[in-house]
C-alpha cells in the first residue's frame, strides 16, 4: 500500500534529551522491511524534545509564535535527516521541503522524508496533506500514548477508544493548544484534512516499533479514525 506515517517527535528522544539512537535503528529496519514488501511510504518525523527546548528559549527572548514554530519546522526536519541517514539508500536523500517535490519524489520508489512545512499547525497536519495529496491507502500516526481516549487520559477512568468518529475526535481535542509547541495529537488542520478527505487513520503508541507492523497488517491496535459513522 502507499502510506503516510506520522513520527512523533517525542519517541527519538530520551528524558535526559539524548537521541534514542537505537530507536531510530528499530524504525529504519522496520521501514525497510515494509519497502522490501512492496509498501511506499512518507514518513513525517516531528520535533520533539529539541522543538520544544528551542521554542520556549525563543518565546522567552522575544520571539512571536511564528518565529517559533518556524524554529520547531526546522529541528523536526533535522530529525528527519536522522532518520534519513539511517535508512540510507532507501531514501529520498532530501527531506522534502515543498509539496510540489512530494509529489516527484513519491513515484521514484524511495521513503520520502519530511519534517514541519508552515506556521499554525503541527507535523500531523503535515502528515495529513500528504497523505491526501498522494492519495494514501492510510494515515498512520506513531504516538507516545495508546490512542484517542474518552478524556484527558490522565484523568480517573479515561478509557481508551478503539475507534473515533472524527467528529468526537474534534470534540475531545478541543481543548488542545494552537501555540508553538503545545499542539498535542492531533491539531484542527490535521483533523479538518483527514475529514474532508475520508482519510483511513490510525493512531498508536510507537514506543513499541512492532506496533508499525502491526498496523500495516491490519490487527487491531490504537485508534481507529472513523468518517461518516452516523
Ligand atoms: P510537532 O509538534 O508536530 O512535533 O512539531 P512532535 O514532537 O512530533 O509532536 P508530537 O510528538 O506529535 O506531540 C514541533 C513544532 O513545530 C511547529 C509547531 O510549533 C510544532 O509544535 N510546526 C511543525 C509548525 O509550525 N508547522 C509544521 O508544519 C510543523
Amino acid at each position: 500500500m502507499r502510506a503516510v506515517l506520522k513520527i512523533g517527535g517525542s519517541l527519538l528522544y530520551d528524558d535526559d534529551g539524548q537521541v534514542r539512537i537505537d530507536r531510530l535503528r528499530e524504525y529504519a529496519e522496520s521501514i525497510k522491511s515494509l519497502v522490501k514488501d512492496g509498501h511506499s511510504l512518507v514518513v513525517v518525523v516531528g520535533g520533539g524534545k529539541p522543538a520544544r527546548i528551542f521554542i520556549n528559549a525563543a518565546r522567552e527572548l522575544g520571539a512571536n509564535e511564528a518565529q517559533c514554530d518556524w524554529l520547531g519546522i526546522k529541528l523536526a526536519r533535522n530529525n528527519a535527516e536522522l532518520l534519513c541517514a539511517a535508512l540510507g539508500d532507501y531514501a529520498y536523500p532530501k527531506i522534502i521541503d515543498d509539496y510540489d517535490e512530494l509529489e516527484v519524489a513519491v513515484n521514484l520508489s524511495k521513503v520520502v522524508l519530511m519534517g514541519g512545512m508552515v506556521p499554525g499547525q503541527s507535523t500531523n497536519a503535515v502528515a495529513a496533506a500528504s497523505a491526501e495529496l498522494i492519495h494514501a491507502d492510510m494515515l498512520f500516526n506513531a504516538t507516545n500514548v495508546d490512542g484517542v481516549y474518552d478524556r484527558n487520559p490522565e484523568e480517573k477512568g479515561a478509557k481508551k477508544l478503539d475507534s473515533v468518529d472524527v467528529s468526537k475526535l474534534r470534540e475531545i481535542l478541543s481543548s488542545e493548544g494552537t501555540k508553538a509547541g503545545q499542539y498535542n495529537l492531533f491539531d484542527p488542520v490535521a483533523i479538518g484534512i483527514v475529514e474532508r478527505s475520508h482519510i483511513p487513520t490510525v493512531i498508536f503508541n510507537g514506543n513499541n516499533t512492532k506496533n508499525l507492523e502491526k498496523a500495516f497488517n491490519k490487527e487491531k491496535i490504537g485508534t481507529q479514525i472513523m468518517h461518516n459513522t452516523k
